[in-house]
């Protein structure tokens, strides 16, 4: 499978009902403190965003952030990037950081693909899309972000060892991510050995609101887990 360049647009919303003022906040006076730089201007170098972390882990489209922020607070040696164009995710993810005195955030307030291309080859260690948009119609495949072009960055990205985590409630989207994988099979292997290592969520796995909200309507989650050759 051919990786072509990802379509430079962003689907989907950015904003839905007005900030609250404790968000609002918030933007103006924690997340300039926390933003990764502009990738338009060069090469991020993760070691300076985290000079004394262990490893770098990135959630691509962290919704409201509790999975990233329950993430950072129990790996504190950890430096989570979290990529995430939808202001009141990011609003929600602020209150999560000042409320838990979480000092191993920082956040890209845009389209996580150009942040991805800036990163240096093996930077991460640890990569997770959690409930990426589905995009059910056939004509806006072209829309999900999980691609080829997805999986061979991921595969640049993560260290040998390196963990990519998937989650989707949408059997389609399950299906589409394992056909991914299987075209970046020499860089990726999926980790299940029985049906239970993809229909349970390990412990270390918080629930998100997507989850929550899927199960609530009646969908059942798979939990791709892939570790970089
Ligand atoms: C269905 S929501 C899931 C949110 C969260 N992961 C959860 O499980 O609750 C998908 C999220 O991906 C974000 N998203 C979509 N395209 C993205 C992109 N190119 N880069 C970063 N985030 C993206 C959307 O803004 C949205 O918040």
């Amino acid at each position: 499978m051919t990786a072509q360049p990802y379509i430079p647009i962003l689907y989907g919303r950015r904003q839905d009902k007005a900030l609250k003022p404790r968000h609002a906040q918030l933007m103006e006076t924690l997340l300039p403190t926390l933003a990764v730089p502009d990738p338009a201007k060069g090469k991020i170098d993760p070691k300076a965003l985290f000079p004394q972390a262990e490893e770098i882990w990135l959630e691509v489209g962290f919704g409201g952030g509790e999975h990233l922020a329950w993430q950072a607070a129990h790996n504190p040696s950890v430096g989570m990037i979290g990529a995430e164009p939808f202001i009141n995710g990011v609003g929600k993810l602020l209150v999560h950081i000042e409320d838990g005195g979480l000092d191993n955030i920082r956040i890209h307030f845009e389209d996580a693909r150009p942040l991805m291309q800036s990163l240096p080859d093996a930077s991460l260690s640890r990569l997770f899309v959690l409930h990426p948009d589905p995009w059910p119609k056939k004509r806006h495949h072209k829309r999900r972000v999980i691609s080829a072009w997805f999986f061979k960055e991921a595969a640049r990205l993560l260290a040998p060892g390196g963990i990519l985590r998937v989650a989707s409630d949408i059997p389609d989207y399950v299906r589409w991510t394992l056909m991914h994988a299987r075209g970046a099979s020499e860089a990726f292997e999926w980790t299940a050995e029985c049906a239970n290592d993809w229909k349970c969520r390990p412990e270390d796995w918080p629930q998100t609101r997507y989850e929550a909200k899927a199960r609530r309507e009646g969908r059942t989650p798979a939990y791709l887990i892939f570790r970089r050759k």
